[in-house]
């Protein structure tokens, strides 16, 4: 069995935030979600956060995902553990992980899972440019002596270079069993989690540590230029992997991709591209600058130009943009035009569909090679309630058309330009809904010399 302690109680001061420091995100997702999805991809079986500051927001984010310790007052690392004891009498081992720690890869911790079935204590060390105010490394010859805390160091401590990253797995039963023991002698007044390692020492127990040269991916993150450096450590890392696996970025400083993104070969992304969340993209698109897309499946072989699409759908050989907006669910088919300043919500737009110019549809099935001029409006909303408007295939609907839902169009109808359609028309029929033109003769010419 495998347990995870999530250390994310502290105030996180140095952040100077409103908000839990570990819930600030880095790319796509807070800290914490990066921590959770690396655990979930190591088949974690129980995992508990280890909330105080901000823990309302932390609650509602991850709902009943995880299990919840409370930790009031934060009187450090180990007394953090210590209120997660709901795993007190579980097997296995345990993975115990600073909130703010969010970048090690699950490569890492299966390095660190295989180390422990020899070792009932093993942690995560490095070696970075700077060991700052990290927890130092004390060895003799190979074997790891203890950890020293930056401000507990003395000048010859201070000197080592090899840090403690904050990730430890352990024994569970050998960790309940032992935490009692540490104390709070040191130069904060607090229960440090780290003392563990002398404390197994005394006990005869293994410590293993399991150095990892690559430091960046270990960095703690304690403010907001933390924060960035990770942004961009984790920005780099996923786009050289696009550029490794088939896919162009023009420039990959301006572009964000998140790791939950999956993308095909041959699709081309211009810079200010942002794509976040889980999102599946097929191969030969073309993003073109200024496009966000959260949350959509698009296909192959389309053409997205500055333009917002979330949790939607796209199916192959589309137009989408300038400024098109797709939300809440759209799905389009294949070959269809959504054209500049085009806005859809709730809808199916089926295949070979267009809608080129200043339109609103929302709430809305389309039927396929439709037609729709500029500046249609589906009129979904009477103040207080949303209503469905169906369009079948092959319909043409004129410019400045609104579409009082809910009504039926049936397939192979025309709706004039200039009308406003509140009743349905059967298949075959033409709708025309406005006043008639009168002309006036010589008034234009009258009108203008007065
Ligand atoms: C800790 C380690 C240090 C290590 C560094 C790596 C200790 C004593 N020190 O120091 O050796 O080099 O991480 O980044 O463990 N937290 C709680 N409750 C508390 C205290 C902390 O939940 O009472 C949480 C914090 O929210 C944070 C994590 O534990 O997510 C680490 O705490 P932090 O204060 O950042 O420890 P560091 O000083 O960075
Ligand atoms: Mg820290």
């Amino acid at each position: 069995m495998l347990n995870a302690i999530v250390m994310a109680a502290g105030k996180g001061t140095r952040m100077h935030s409103q908000s839990a420091k570990t819930m600030h995100k880095v790319l796509d997702k807070p800290m914490i979600e990066h921590i959770y999805d690396t655990l979930k991809k190591l088949d974690t079986d129980n995992i508990v956060f280890v909330v105080g500051h901000g823990s309302e927001q932390i609650k509602k984010y991850f709902a009943d995902k995880v299990i919840y310790a409370q930790q009031v007052p934060q009187l450090g690392t180990a007394h953090a553990v210590s209120v997660a004891d709901e795993l007190k009498n579980k097997e296995g081992k345990t993975l115990i992980i600073n909130g703010d720690c969010p970048l090690i890869s699950c490569d890492t911790y299966r390095q660190i899972l295989k180390m422990a079935d020899e070792y009932p204590l093993v942690l995560l060390t490095t070696t970075p440019d700077d060991p700052a105010s990290y927890g130092r490394i004390v060895r003799d010859g190979q074997e790891v002596i203890k950890i020293v805390e930056r401000k507990d160091c003395d000048e010859q401590q201070a000197q080592i270079r090899e840090i403690n990253v904050g990730i430890y797995c352990v024994d569970n039963k050998l960790l309940w069993q032992y935490l009692p023991e540490i104390k709070n002698d040191n130069q904060q007044k607090e229960y440090y989690i780290t003392d563990l390692v002398e404390i197994f020492r005394q006990h005869n127990l293994k410590v293993g540590a399991y150095h990892c040269l690559d430091w960046q991916q270990m960095q703690g993150i304690n403010s907001r230029l933390e924060l960035i450096k990770a942004t961009k450590w984790l920005q780099k890392k996923i786009n050289d992997y696009w550029l490794n696996n088939g896919i162009t970025i023009v420039d990959s400083q301006s572009t964000y991709i998140g790791e939950d993104v999956s993308i095909g070969e041959d699709t081309i992304i211009y810079p200010n591209v942002r794509i976040e969340g889980k999102c599946i993209i097929g191969q030969g698109n073309v993003i073109e600058e200024g496009t966000y897309l959260s949350n959509v499946n698009i296909g192959n072989n389309n053409h997205i130009i500055a333009s917002r699409i979330t949790d939607s759908a796209v199916g192959n050989n589309v137009n989408i943009g300038p400024n098109a907006h797709l939300r809440n669910g759209c799905k389009i088919g294949d070959n269809c035009r959504i054209g500049n300043y085009v806005e859809m919500k709730n809808t199916v737009f089926g295949n070979g569909s267009k809608c080129a110019h200043l339109t609103y549809v929302g709430d809305a099935t389309v039927g396929e090679k439709c037609n729709f001029g500029c500046g249609v409006v589906t009129v979904n909303y009477d103040g207080k309630n949303k209503f469905h408007t169906e369009i079948g295939n092959h319909v043409f609907v004129g410019s400045n058309v609104n579409i009082i839902a809910p009504v039926k169009i049936a397939d192979n109808t025309v709706l004039a330009a200039g009308s406003t359609i509140t009743d349905d028309v059967a298949a075959g029929d033409m709708a025309i809904a406005r006043s008639r033109q009168q002309n006036k003769v010589g008034y234009g010419f009258k009108y203008l010399n007065k």
